[in-house]
């Protein structure tokens, strides 16, 4: 089994690349990067990378060979491929803000990509997430079941971890769902999640839980407020769980950001929903109940997407 990291030189894709090696069930993992240039001097981020992370294999205890690259090459034949290349958020910046840039870099790291591995699955990481996924889908042209975008776990594991925090309880106990982009506007489901079982609703108080949401939210923001560039180790652990469900065929139910044909009223964007994960990528969107207040928060969110993908086609357009 081969798994290829894209922007593996920097924060998310080489937490990616390392969670992936720790999980020990690929093969090798390559880590592409671009050169850097500095002083006249050349450097290779994603091999210093490599090397340094498969340096700890015998501490770690893991097989998986890391192999860092420049040359897409190298990637041939991966069975799955995850995207992080492009710029992150600063303070004060939107994930919006990396439109312009970052659309620009999943377009030419997608066609790359499926050039040498023309059946591999995709799943991006890049910001915006959800138009970035749509542009992986579009430069690759692989399958609406092949391309998906991780954000959802990564959002729903900050509103567990806050709940747990909360709560006084592990954090491996509570269960959530979340839907919806990944932005201002994603919908953590307060019906939906439970502690060992339990209803959220019997064990919190209900502005407590308000807080909980609202901090959910945020939480990327609240990263890079205090580190002046947004997370990576969340993150990188969030995608190396997809790659896990889909190479070991595992059927976990994930939010992920995906292509609804007509699930939820959506048809038209990449957006988070729960799906079914494993061998060949998404194999199902489940649809669950929504109440008139849940569902008014998912178009709202669905409607900020979209807003995205208007600003994205006029950059196109011009
Ligand atoms: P970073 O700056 O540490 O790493 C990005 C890497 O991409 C750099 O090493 C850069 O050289 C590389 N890169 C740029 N252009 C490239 C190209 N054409 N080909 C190959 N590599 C290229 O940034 P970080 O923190 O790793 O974030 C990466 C992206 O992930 C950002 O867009 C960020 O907003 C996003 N992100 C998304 C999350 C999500 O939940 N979906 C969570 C965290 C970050
Ligand atoms: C996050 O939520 C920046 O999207 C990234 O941390």
């Amino acid at each position: 089994m081969k798994v290829t990291v894209v922007g593996a030189g920097g924060n998310v894709g080489s937490t990616v690349a390392l969670s992936v090696a720790q999980r020990d069930f690929a093969k090798e993992v390559v880590m592409v990067d671009i050169e850097k240039k500095e002083d006249d001097k050349t450097f290779y981020p994603s091999k210093g990378r490599a090397l340094d992370q498969w340096e700890s294999s015998p501490i770690h205890g893991f097989d998986t060979r890391l192999n860092g690259t420049v040359d897409y090459e190298d990637t041939a034949n991966s069975d799955v491929c995850v995207i992080t290349a492009g710029v992150p958020r600063r303070p004060g910046m939107s994930r919006d803000d990396l439109l312009e840039i970052n659309a620009k870099i999943v377009d030419k790291v997608a066609t790359e990509l499926v050039k040498h591995s023309p059946d591999t699955i995709m799943i991006i990481v890049s910001n915006p997430l959800d138009v970035m996924t749509y542009v992986a889908h579009a430069s690759s042209g692989l399958d609406d079941t092949k391309v998906m975008g991780m954000a959802g776990i990564l959002d729903t594991a900050r509103y567990r971890a806050f709940l747990a925090e909360e709560l006084n309880v592990s954090p491996k106990d509570i269960q959530a769902l979340l839907m919806g982009g990944h932005g201002d506007t994603m919908v953590p489901l307060p019906r939906y999640t439970t502690v060992a079982g339990i209803p959220v609703t019997q064990l919190i108080d209900e502005s407590k839980l308000d807080d909980i949401v609202a901090r959910t939210k945020k939480g990327g923001g609240e990263i890079v407020g205090l580190m002046g560039t947004s997370a990576w180790y969340a993150p990188g652990a969030a995608a190396a769980q997809m790659v896990e469900a889909i190479m070991l065929d595992q059927n976990r139910i994930f939010p992920c950001a995906v292509k609804p044909n007509g699930q939820y009223g959506i048809d038209d964007i990449f957006i988070g929903l729960p799906v079914k994960l494993g061998h060949g990528g998404i194999k199902e969107i489940i649809e669950v109940d929504l109440d008139e207040k849940e569902r008014d928060l998912l178009d709202e969110s669905a409607d900020a997407v979209r807003s995205t993908m208007d600003d994205f086609k006029k950059l196109m357009n011009n």
